[in-house]
């Protein structure tokens, strides 16, 4: 299988993270796949973004979660990057979804609850995968956080599931096990040869973040995906 080449945050090396614009970038340049980030609102709207807070990138202070989306809505998510970018307003995960559920793009929706909202930030996850009906090979739903993939893989979305991690270990196996996950996506300065062939063994896909130099991957040659904030310098 060809290597897959996934848009970090849309293009984030070249445009703000996680928003319109830098998704539309990803489109244009014909990627097949973009990962985003999505956390729950106040009032339990998912939207793309990254930090738990504002702060690095908008022209606003605080955490997501403590904001409704209205209010979100008045920040400005692309001025911090470069003035070209003024007035990006903050993405919806529905707003996504529209854009590409015409497309043939692949979405990996990387999931990020840092306190014990799971039930219901699932329960809207799935609640707008199943309004949009995208197939089930162009979604990938990813966290760092155990606790969110076990509601996740109970919750039944239909969609295949990524254990991530920063460096594999022993917790790691048993998860892709126990939600019956489909690929382990690991930071790639941390994965040896070895890992990505034991992993594929066993039936898992493995994908790598962040590689935006050819060279960070000169000794992992089996990968099956690898995310990159300037996909450009892989196609
Ligand atoms: O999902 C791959 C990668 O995005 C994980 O790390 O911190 O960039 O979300 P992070
Ligand atoms: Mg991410």
């Amino acid at each position: 299988m060809a290597l897959k080449i996934v848009g970090h945050r849309g293009v984030a090396g070249l445009y703000p993270e996680n928003t319109l614009v830098s998704v539309q970038a990803a489109i244009e340049m014909g990627l097949d796949w973009i990962e985003v980030d999505v956390q729950p609102t106040k009032d339990r709207q998912l939207v793309v973004c990254h930090d738990h807070t504002i702060d690095r990138c908008s022209n606003g202070f605080g955490r997501v979660d403590q904001y409704t989306l209205e209010e979100l809505e008045q920040f400005d998510f692309g001025a911090w990057f470069s003035p070209q970018f003024n007035h990006q307003p903050i993405l919806t995960l529905k707003q996504l979804l529209s854009l590409i559920a015409p497309l043939e793009i692949g979405l990996n929706i990387e999931v990020k609850i840092d306190t014990d909202r799971y039930a219901e930030t699932v329960a809207e996850l799935k609640s707008l995968l199943e309004h949009f009906q995208l197939a089930k090979q162009r979604i990938l739903i990813s966290s760092f956080d155990h606790p969110t993939l076990r509601a996740v893989h109970q919750a039944q979305l239909g969609y295949p599931i990524a254990v991530l991690s920063e460096k594999l270990c022993k917790k790691d196996w048993q998860l892709l096990e126990e939600v019956n996950a489909i690929a382990c996506n690991l930071n790639v300065n941390k994965t040896n040869k070895q890992q990505v062939a034991l992993l594929q063994e066993a039936g898992y896909q493995v994908w790598c973040f962040t590689v935006n130099n050819p060279n960070q991957i000169k000794h992992l040659t089996n990968l099956d995906a690898i995310f990159s904030d300037y996909p450009q310098r892989f196609i």
